[in-house]
């Protein structure tokens, strides 16, 4: 499950994330604090969801199959109380088995297609995930030149501002775009209509030498001001990690590789165990920083060294 190139960029999202420590408040009242919040009008039990994987077999060993994959992440994130985003592939197909595991879970979850050159073909997957019951959907915008998506005769491509739109318009669900690492185009998401923006650099996977996604990510929220939520993600592994990035501002974070390894160790089962130890550890966190709401998680409470 590894990154392009040196790591580097894998590794400078992690070393951005070590640049905030933490501060405590540690006279208060604060018994039980709340981890939940909503996104799109989804309510969630804490401010982390499941991040899109695609290739179980090739990238997992194939311990098991892209659906048992899928059905692992999308039912274990339902059952912790948040929801699973599914991916796209080279395989001209793939979009069918994230879709199948949100059918069967009443919808709750969202696709992240390829940015296919043709909006047509995104589209008639955006179709599709309606039929499923998807509550929202969006793309991957960073994932333009893998060679997977080469070798199988899948085109993708950048959008322009205009095709961007048009997609968005057309696809008629709130649109969330994943890829976002700079101001610009975080400007140019709202401007086309995104209901959602992800700050990432798919975990170092499209281009080497990046900066880390909580580099970007005040410049990014400063941009698009309080208009829609910005999730990030890219090395999270902690709650207090997850603290760090409500303290820039951050709706919630991502996780991916570690819920993976939960997902093909146990399932459903090995998914919500995971989020729902990172929702204790995000109440401790929260007691130790003195927030009875994720509101309450501010910029006073980072300090970037
Ligand atoms: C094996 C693998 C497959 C991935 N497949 C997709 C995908 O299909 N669509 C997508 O948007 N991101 C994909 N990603 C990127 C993740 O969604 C996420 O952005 C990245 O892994 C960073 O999170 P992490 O450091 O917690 O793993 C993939 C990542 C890995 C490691």
């Amino acid at each position: 499950m590894g990154a392009i190139g040196s790591g580097a960029t894998f590794r400078r999202n992690i070393e951005a994330l070590k640049s905030y420590k933490l501060t405590t408040r540690l006279i208060h009242d604060v018994y039980n604090p709340d981890t939940s919040c909503d996104f799109l009008g989804v309510p969630l039990a804490l401010p982390l969801m499941t991040a899109p994987i695609t290739g179980a077999v090739t990238n997992m060993g194939g311990a098991i199959d892209e659906l048992q994959y899928n059905q692992a992440v999308v039912k274990g994130s339902i059952d912790a109380g948040t929801i699973a985003f599914v991916g796209d592939g080279a395989t001209p197909d793939k979009y069918k088995i994230g879709l199948q595991a949100l059918n069967d879970n009443k919808g709750l979850g969202i696709p992240i297609f390829k940015p296919r050159s043709d909006n047509n073909e995104i589209l008639k997957r955006i179709k599709a995930a309606k039929k499923a019951g998807a509550f929202a959907v969006g793309i991957d915008i960073d994932a333009i030149v893998f060679k997977t998506m080469a070798m199988k005769n899948q085109s993708v491509g950048p959008k322009s501002p205009e095709k961007l739109k048009e997609l968005i318009n057309a696809a008629d669900l709130p649109f969330v775009l994943k890829g976002i690492m700079s101001p610009r185009d975080a400007e140019t998401a709202l401007k086309a209509g995104a209901s959602a923006l992800i700050v990432s650099n798919h975990g170092g996977r499209v281009l080497d030498e990046m900066l880390g996604t909580m580099d970007v990510l005040s410049d990014i929220i400063s941009a698009v001001g309080n208009d829609i939520p910005v999730v990030v993600d890219g090395g999270f592994r902690s709650a207090v990690d997850i603290v760090k990035a409500l303290a820039l501002g951050a709706h919630s974070v991502l996780i991916g590789r570690p819920i993976a390894i939960a997902a093909v160790g146990k399932g459903a089962e090995g998914t919500a165990f995971y989020l729902n130890k990172m929702k204790q550890d995000l109440q401790k966190a929260m007691i130790l920083t003195g927030c009875s709401t994720l509101k309450d998680i501010d910029q006073s409470l980072v300090v970037k060294i």
